[in-house]
């Protein structure tokens, strides 16, 4: 594809503000709905709150007069353009049903960004997020048919495994330990920046939804398996910003927002079959383009440089969407018992020194216990085993996972064992 943003012009200024209505009439049937069309909607959310929130963090730092003009102008467009898209969602979408969809999109965004990503340092870092997120989806899917009768597949529609990644326990973090080594602005190419842009933007908005909706169940291990998976969200977001490079500058920085807002919504373009939708994230891709082009004047301006520089010429594609389970599996089995450490490097649990940083913080937190852990045990309660979709022969091999995945310092007291799983794995779902 080469489809160059900069040389097409955009939809005006003066016809980007719209009504009421069609900023908020559209919304799909949650039973019929393609899941890749709930996670572009789920995505590009996110995408819009980033810009948004951007937007408003660069006004209070400039006294540019045109800027802030360009910058007060388009802060309300995003806006609108996040209304529209976050409101596609029905409103009989139970807060878990949007949150499988949340999960789906961590996983089957991370899994195709880490494919495409050049820079093998910032694919080695997405390959560690996915694990993380896969394991929530299997941590809420077992709590969306406890509180709501669904199963998984009624959002995920067969596309995306559920079942243990990384235990989510371990996923709890000296918040140190999470920084990463940032890609050089210089070097590292449009596809990197936008990938990193893209993710980030879902990870901070899946934090903010979960911080937003945990507390709309009355269950109180719910609430606190809400509390405990949005923490792990924000460890996300300090990991995914840690890689982007701190010195480029506030032109710059509004530059790869504009871009990333292009390339995501003429990748969603491209993939959407639900004709409506499309028609959204066509009009919506018209009004970036305009967006870009100004901040690419704004750039050279001010930085007297080229835009191409930084973006290149030509858009990427940071967000198809398509099964990635088999990606997923092998990331599974080289790298479940991954942990981070000093340095900004992995390592693996067995290697893991005496005094990571991070058994502390497991320790203190799970200290009565996790309720990640304590989801199985009530499922299984329950129904007599826990909710996984997978293959059969992918189901035998969870015990040694598991094994592999769980530390043996820095567990929580109610931790499911390898052991007892495997004992529950032989119960039939009543
Ligand atoms: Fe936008
Ligand atoms: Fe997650
Ligand atoms: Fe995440
Ligand atoms: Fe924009």
């Amino acid at each position: 594809m080469n489809f160059n943003p900069l040389k097409e012009k955009g939809l005006p200024i003066e016809k980007q503000i719209r009504t009421w209505h069609d900023i908020t009439h559209r919304k799909y049937n949650k039973n019929d709905v393609n899941c890749y069309t709930r996670t572009r909607q789920i995505l590009m959310n996110g995408i819009e709150i980033e810009a948004w929130n951007f937007k408003h963090n660069f006004a209070r730092l400039t006294n540019h007069e045109d800027t802030l003009e360009f910058l007060a102008q388009t802060k309300r467009i995003e806006d609108a353009q996040q209304s529209t898209i976050n409101w596609l969602a029905p409103a009989d979408q139970s807060v878990l049903e949007t949150t499988l969809g949340y999960e789906q999109v961590a996983v089957d965004l991370t899994a195709w960004l880490a494919k495409n990503e050049p820079d093998p340092y910032v694919k080695e870092t997405f390959d560690f997020g996915l694990l993380e997120d896969f394991d929530h989806l299997y941590r809420y899917s077992q709590w969306a048919y406890m509180e709501h009768g669904i199963m998984p597949d009624d959002i995920v529609q067969h596309q995306t495994d559920v079942m243990i990644g990384r235990p989510t326990q371990h996923h709890h973090n000296c918040n140190i330990l999470r920084l990463r080594k940032p890609y050089d602005k210089n070097i590292a190419s449009p596809q990197t920046k936008v990938n990193i842009l893209t993710v980030l933007s879902g990870e901070q908005q899946t934090h903010n939804y979960y911080a937003e909706h945990g507390f709309a169940y009355g269950n109180e291990v719910l609430r606190e398996t809400y509390a405990e998976i949005k923490d792990v969200e924000e460890e996300h977001v300090t990991m995914y910003e840690s890689l982007i490079d701190p010195t480029e500058s506030l032109y710059e920085k509004l530059l790869m927002h504009e871009f990333t807002e292009v390339c995501t919504y003429h990748n969603c373009m491209e993939d959407e079959l639900d004709d409506e939708i499309r028609g959204i994230w066509e009009q919506f891709l018209d009004i970036e383009i305009d967006h870009l082009n100004k901040a690419a004047e704004l750039f050279k301006k001010y930085e007297k440089r080229d835009p191409e520089e930084v973006i290149g010429e030509s858009v990427v594609h940071p967000c198809h969407f398509e099964s990635q389970k088999e990606y997923v599996s092998e990331v599974l089995n080289s790298e479940i018992d991954k942990r981070l450490s000093k340095g900004k490097e992995f390592i693996y649990v067995n290697d893991l020194p005496k005094e990571w940083a991070s058994y502390k913080v497991q320790e203190i937190s799970g200290k009565n216990g996790v309720p990640s852990e304590q989801t199985i045990r009530i499922i299984t309660e329950q129904r007599g085993k826990d909710i996984v979709c997978t293959t059969d022969e992918i189901k035998k091999e969870i015990p040694v996972l598991m094994k592999r995945g769980l530390q043996k310092e820095g567990l929580a007291p109610d931790t499911v064992s390898a052991e007892e799983y495997k004992e529950i794995q032989k119960n039939e779902l009543k």
